[in-house]
């Protein structure tokens, strides 16, 4: 029980990524609370997780609008009176190359992948630093160290993500708070299949090239980050502080032959 009635929140966790981590810090006696726009999923994923015996609570919260935001956390503030854990992870992706790039798609990627992540820590932050601890983990990229076809927006927002990541630890270190990203390659989720059926006509072949550009052989599961978000939210991980940690199955350590 790595995670033993820590509060930790999860934005973004009705489905992919956040919904595995949602999980596995159940399993590990969390006290989970997800802000997610897709009530449908979470509906699922409550059902799922609390006929395991985890407990779980989810809440309809767009991370890019400060009341919805506001009024999520004032909520589990009632509820628990401390958080010990913020998972940043809502994002969406934008596919295209940037003259083409409709002006309303970068607004949106930067909005939720910048902007939500600005939003919620400002609501959560005040919380921890009262209560003298905390463990952030923001949701970035590989992306945000390497060049890939038509994601230059998306790109940009996990590189904001990282380095705004480097400059909250430094903030927020003398309040005992850590504060890290995540780095994931290819993560097999909605997100990535939505992303493949928008850029290519033939997304098996799409697949085995994604496959082709990293060291192992398959593509990453929502698990695989998962429990490297258990490893940089629970106590194992105190003396981790401002990193990015990469969970890209190598795509970023070397060129396969
Ligand atoms: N899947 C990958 O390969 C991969 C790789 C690197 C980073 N990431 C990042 O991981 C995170 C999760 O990705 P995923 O693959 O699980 O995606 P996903 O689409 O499966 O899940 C994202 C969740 O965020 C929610 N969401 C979107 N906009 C929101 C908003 N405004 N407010 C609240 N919730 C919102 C969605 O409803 C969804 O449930 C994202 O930040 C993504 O950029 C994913």
């Amino acid at each position: 029980m790595r995670l033993q009635d820590k509060v930790c929140l999860i934005t973004g966790g009705g489905k992919g990524i956040g919904a595995a981590t949602a999980e596995v810090f159940c399993q590990e006696g969390a006290i989970v609370e997800i802000a997610d726009v897709d009530d449908a999923a979470s509906l699922e994923l409550i059902n799922k997780i609390t006929e395991k015996g985890g407990e779980i609570y989810t809440s309809h919260v767009n991370v890019t609008d400060a009341d919805s935001v506001n009024k999520w956390i004032d909520d589990v503030n009632s509820r628990h009176g401390k958080i010990d854990v913020l998972f940043n992870n809502a994002g969406i992706s934008a596919v295209g190359v940037l003259h083409e790039l409709d002006e309303s798609l970068w607004d949106a990627v930067t909005s939720v992948n910048i902007k939500g992540v600005y939003l919620v820590s400002k609501a959560a932050l005040p919380t921890m630093i009262k209560q003298g601890y905390g463990s952030i983990i923001n949701m970035s990229s590989c992306i945000a160290e390497m060049g890939l076809e038509k994601r230059a927006a998306y790109a940009a927002t996990k590189g904001a993500v990282l380095s705004m990541t480097k400059s909250m630890q430094v903030d927020y270190a003398p309040y005992n708070i850590r504060v890290n990203a995540l780095m994931p390659g290819t993560i097999f989720t909605p997100f990535v299949e939505d992303y493949l059926r928008r850029s290519y006509d033939d997304a098996d072949k799409a697949i085995a090239g994604l496959k082709k550009r990293q060291l192992g052989p398959e593509l990453g599961t929502p698990e695989d980050v998962a429990y490297a978000a258990l490893y940089l939210a629970s106590d194992e991980s105190g003396y981790v502080m401002g990193s990015g940690l990469k969970v890209d199955g190598g795509v970023t350590g070397g060129k396969p032959y």
